[in-house]
């Protein structure tokens, strides 16, 4: 087994090596001076298994590109099996045809994945219209959570919380992390009107006046939906307001939309490397590659 990565989640794939005790060797990847894309393995994979560490983000669309150079390239240098390892997986809130002509483009990811990869792992992909990975991958697909690592991480640091999620969708991280600490939490419901603009209600409401709210959701992207149910729960009288998602994108000004909405703490996971970063997946990533050995 080798560990590679094509750029991103260095650290995640140097710790898994480490853990597991195999060689890790990233990718070389520039460009021709005319911007074609130049690959290299720099350690010989015949009759191995490659494992491809590597993050949709930053740069969604190069990932995906890196990858499928990576693992094409990985089999024809005589690879006995190729597994992606992706703690962030992008495409997958385009998940329908929202309006007319659009790409789908998690099938279509995920189509160029089925075609180069033996397996992916990849950890709390946004499942919203897809029940499960295995409607768009028909290759093995493993769906980690970091929700008890969350947990353990409002256990350790908060006190007199609530978990409020933030749209439908985020029942997923929102209850089973109450649950699993025994505190309320309700969820929110979302209207999106554009990728900047949301709007949020509470319909199923929770005593949150004094409380420490803590707001989970898989992903903050631009921060709209987490900046909205903060300015919520402050209407309502919440005592400090903690933010924290599994993927921390933080595009556009988002963590100054966040702090200005009154969220007083952003905590992520490093599936994507970002200084919010509190929350270590890798333990996850090693207990699932020990069944690869
Ligand atoms: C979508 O439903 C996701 O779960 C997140 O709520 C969404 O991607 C967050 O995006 P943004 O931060 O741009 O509002």
């Amino acid at each position: 087994m080798i560990i590679t990565t094509c750029g991103n989640s260095l650290p995640i794939a140097q710790q898994l090596a480490k853990a597991l005790k195999v060689q890790y060797s990233p990718l070389t990847i520039s460009t021709f001076p005319d911007g074609d894309r130049y690959l290299k393995y720099n350690l010989d994979v015949v009759g191995k298994t490659v494992i491809i560490v590597q993050s949709f983000q930053p740069h969604s669309n190069e990932s995906l590109l890196n990858i499928i150079f990576a693992a094409e390239t990985a089999k024809d240098l005589g690879a006995k099996k190729v597994i992606l390892i992706a703690p962030y997986l992008a495409f997958m809130r385009q998940d329908t045809r929202f309006h007319p002509g659009e790409a789908i483009s998690s099938r279509i990811m995920a189509k160029h994945l089925n075609n180069c990869i033996d397996k992916i792992i990849t950890i709390d992909p946004h499942l919203h219209r897809y029940k499960s990975l295995k409607d768009i991958f028909i290759i093995p697909a493993i769906k980690l959570t970091a929700n008890f690592l969350i947990a353990d991480y409002i256990q350790k640091h908060c006190h007199n919380e609530i978990i409020i999620g933030p749209d439908g969708e985020s029942y997923q991280w929102a209850d089973e992390i109450a649950q699993h600490i025994k505190v309320h939490a309700t969820v929110l419901i979302k209207q999106r009107f554009t990728s900047r603009h949301v709007q949020v209600k509470m319909v199923k409401p929770i005593p949150v006046k004094g409380k420490n709210v803590v707001i989970v959701d898989d992903i903050i992207s631009t921060g709209h939906t987490v900046a909205e149910a903060a300015k919520q729960a402050k209407k309502m009288g919440a005592k400090s307001i903690t933010a924290i998602t599994v993927h921390g994108l933080f595009v556009e000004n988002a963590m100054d939309k966040l702090k200005k909405a009154g969220v007083t703490k952003i905590i992520s996971t490093n599936c994507i490397e970002h200084a919010t970063n509190k929350i270590d997946v890798t333990p996850l990533l090693v207990a699932e590659l020990r069944k690869e050995r």
